[in-house]
């Protein structure tokens, strides 16, 4: 059973085992800040196995997630509008800017804690930007920067000049997760389509864009399955295009390959990179599989732990379209090996 509840301002839509609040061009009512915490402890401690990544995951695509990070509590009326910065920043330039940023942890009863420090860094508009780092040298921490889920300590970041909580308020930024993060209770088609309805596209293209999303890699078949019926693959494909679906201009990529076997992996990593140049997205992926990053990406950032830093960008030097043989390739090979010595120190 689904309930859903569809309001001039936001659509709550129940059912087992999750729940979604999508809240139309993020305008959040007040009210809604108070009471939003109270439902997800009813529904995510007791009624089902709902992980706090995915449930975050989930969150980020509705740009409500600010709550749920105890460290820098900020109403989200300040984050939608924002201080703007005036057009002679010489940030303007690049795509995404990150100068000096670092971000510091202050758990409640625990130390502060310093994950990332000092990152400065130009991503230029269409790039595939890998970030590869060994667990815990603050990857996810440094995606949710750029995001603005996370409010950097220190630096700052632009978004083609501007603030990063413009480009959200903008639904500049699609989303994709280790953790697929399906709706159960929607088809494949429906899951697709939510973002959509989120942000108020055209009612009478969206099913068009998805049926057209969902044939980039190769589910339109499946449109009309639910997420039990598809594999792990196909459910990660289904999460790619739906990062897509609202046309965001920028893709943020968490580990989106890691849970998939060798041989579908590989399969996805061509699928994404058509997607990718079809659709001409600046994306951010986070790694910690130097091969993947080398494979995909047009320069790899590579990340050291404690605290997380970049130690040095590399061109990859491989032509596109790239294909499976150059992973065998001498020129991917060496690049594999300069990246692994720089993470071995
Ligand atoms: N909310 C948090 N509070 C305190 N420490 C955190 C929090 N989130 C992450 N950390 C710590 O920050 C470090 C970087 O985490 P993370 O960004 O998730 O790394 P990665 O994605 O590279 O594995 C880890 O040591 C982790 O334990
Ligand atoms: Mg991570």
């Amino acid at each position: 059973m689904v309930l859903k509840l569809e309001l001039p301002l936001l659509t709550l839509e129940l059912g087992p085992p999750l729940f979604v609040l999508c809240i139309q061009r993020g305008i959040v009512p007040e009210f809604f800040e108070q009471i939003l915490p109270l439902l997800l402890i009813l529904w995510h401690g007791e009624i089902f196995p709902l992980t706090f990544h995915s449930l975050r995951a989930l969150l980020g695509h509705f740009h409500l997630n600010s709550f749920l990070h105890s460290e820098h509590p900020q109403p989200l009326r300040n984050h939608l509008n924002p201080p703007s910065h005036g057009p002679e920043d010489p940030l303007e330039q690049a795509g995404i800017s990150l100068r000096n940023v670092g971000l510091t942890y202050r758990p409640r009863r625990k130390e502060p804690f310093e994950a990332v420090r000092d990152i400065s860094l130009d991503i230029h508009d269409r790039e595939l930007f890998a970030i590869v780092g060994p667990t815990g040298c603050g990857k996810t921490s440094l995606l949710l920067l750029i995001s603005g889920i996370l409010t950097p300590t220190t630096g700052e970041i632009r978004i083609r000049g501007g603030s990063v909580a413009e480009a959200r308020a903008r639904t500049e930024f699609g989303f994709i997760f280790q953790d697929p993060v399906l709706l159960p209770w929607r088809t494949a088609l429906g899951n697709v389509r939510l973002p959509l309805e989120v942000t108020g596209y055209d009612a009478a293209r969206r099913d068009a864009r998805c049926h057209e999303l969902l044939a980039f890699v190769h589910l339109e078949r499946f449109a009309d399955a639910m997420p039990h019926e598809l594999s792990g693959g196909m459910k990660q494909r289904v999460a790619i295009v739906r990062a897509l679906a609202h046309n965001p201009s920028i893709l943020l990529m968490d580990e989106p390959f890691a849970a998939l076997d060798e041989i579908t992996k590989r399969r996805l990593h061509l699928e994404f990179l058509d997607v990718w140049q079809r659709e001409q997205k600046t994306a951010v992926l986070i790694t910690h599989d130097l091969y993947e990053a080398i494979f995909l990406a047009d320069r790899v950032a590579v990340m050291t732990p404690n605290p997380g830093r970049i130690k040095e960008v590399l061109l990859v030097d491989l032509p596109r379209p790239r294909t499976l043989e150059m992973r065998e390739g001498d020129a991917f090979l060496r690049q594999a090996r300069a990246v692994r010595q720089i993470l071995e120190g």
